[in-house]
């Protein structure tokens, strides 16, 4: 079996999903169900005993020593984290509790799980990182796309607290040996992505009639992949990726901000146009920019692809039209996101935002 943590947040969830539709080996899911986790993500794994759910805290180390002992998993998939660079600039203390401190309890209680198995099933265990190309920096508009020799340069309280964890993953490999491999990828959409982001922002805004807020000049550039990729991306990383190596994870699919909400307009114009005949563009505003703002993304994924045989399944193109339809289709879900918290959180970004 495996253990995931952060499996009822965005990325988690579609991963737990994709895992238990392909395989029937177990996950051990270990959420803390912050505001970003959201069992309902899960709600189709309710009756099967494949999926064993636990609340709680990957900096509890005992907890996950408890689980490590019981599930004896051969994998450990991190994807728990505070993940939205906007909260990180308003609150980075839970952003260094749990990419930093959190990150290290999970890897010191995953180190003596680890050294305690057998020599067979110590060498095939792998303990997957999941990380972010933020943790690069920014790139200059001509400058060449990431590779995994690029030097840190994280410039927010998210990325920073990120590069953190990514050393601790290292050093835990190079010191202890620990078999780590860990992925490094751009900005994710698709199904359960939680509207605080900018493209699930963008459709819930506009059906719901509201502005749809272009931080700066919205020429920032940001390289998408569809999060069912990443997924994948994360399995062969698993099966197949060399411990103590990193991997680049990214959908060459380099779009302008503003590109991607006109293409979200103009979907939503065709699929759901609005009563007054009129289009979404209308909605657009563009607002006070994000402090610390990085310019430009890209991902040179030429290692995954050349050494893992990975590539992306959906283009920007297919992806945008599957993860509309999927918003329309799940006005239910949208609607219970949007509680009390979601809205002070809103007030908290956008009210000093004048247009
Ligand atoms: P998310 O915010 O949607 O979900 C995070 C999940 O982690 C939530 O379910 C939350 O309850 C859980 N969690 C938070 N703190 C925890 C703790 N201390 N213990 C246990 N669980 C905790 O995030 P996401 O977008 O799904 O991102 C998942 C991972 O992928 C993160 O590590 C993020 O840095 C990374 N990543 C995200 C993207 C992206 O575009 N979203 C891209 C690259 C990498
Ligand atoms: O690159 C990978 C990263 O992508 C992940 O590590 C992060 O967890 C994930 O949140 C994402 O970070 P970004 O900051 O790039 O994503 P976000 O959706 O917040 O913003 C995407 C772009 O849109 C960014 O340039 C900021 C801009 N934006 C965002 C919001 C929320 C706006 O213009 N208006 C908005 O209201």
């Amino acid at each position: 079996m495996i253990l995931v943590t952060g499996g009822a947040g965005f990325i988690g969830a579609n991963f737990v999903l994709d895992w238990l539709a392909l395989s029937d080996e177990p996950v051990v899911n270990l959420d803390k169900l912050t505001y970003a986790g959201n069992r309902e993500n899960l709600a189709s794994l309710d009756a099967d005993a494949r999926h064993v759910f636990v609340q709680g805290d990957i900096g509890d180390g005992e907890l996950v020593a408890g689980l490590l002992a019981r599930h004896q998993p051969r994998v450990v998939v991190n994807f728990a984290a505070e993940s939205h660079v906007d909260r990180s600039i308003h609150g980075p203390e839970a952003f260094i509790m749990t990419n930093v401190v959190g990150s290290f309890r999970l890897l010191e209680a995953v180190r003596v799980y680890w050294a305690g198995l057998p020599s067979d099933t110590r060498d095939a265990f792998r303990f997957l990182h999941v990380s972010t190309d933020e943790v690069y920096g920014s790139l200059a508009p001509a400058a060449p796309a990431f590779t995994e020799s690029n030097r840190y340069e994280p410039n927010s309280p998210y990325s920073a607290s990120k590069a953190a964890s990514d050393h601790l993953v290292r050093a835990y490999h190079h010191t202890y040996g620990l078999p780590v491999v860990t992925t490094n990828c751009s900005n994710n959409y698709g199904p359960y992505h939680f509207p605080e982001k900018f493209i699930p922002l963008l459709i819930v805004n506009a059906l719901a009639g509201k502005r749809l807020p272009v931080y700066g000049d919205g020429l920032q550039v940001r390289d998408w992949l569809y999060v069912g990729d990443h997924c994948a991306a994360i399995r062969r990383a698993i099966e197949t990726g060399r411990p103590g190596e990193t991997y680049n994870v990214g959908g060459r699919s380099e779009k302008p901000n503003i590109d991607v909400v006109r293409t979200v307009c103009h979907l939503l114009d065709e699929w759901q146009p609005r009563r007054d005949g009129r289009s979404y563009l209308e909605q657009i505003e563009y607002v006070k920019d994000r402090p610390g703002h990085d310019r430009r993304y890209a991902i040179d994924a030429s290692k995954l692809e050349r050494e893992l045989g990975w590539w992306p399944a959906e283009t920007f193109e297919s992806g945008i039209r599957k993860t509309i339809r999927w918003y329309l289709d799940h006005a239910d879900w949208v609607s219970r996101v949007q509680s009390g918290a979601y809205r002070d959180w809103v007030h908290t970004n956008y009210a000093a935002r004048a247009a």
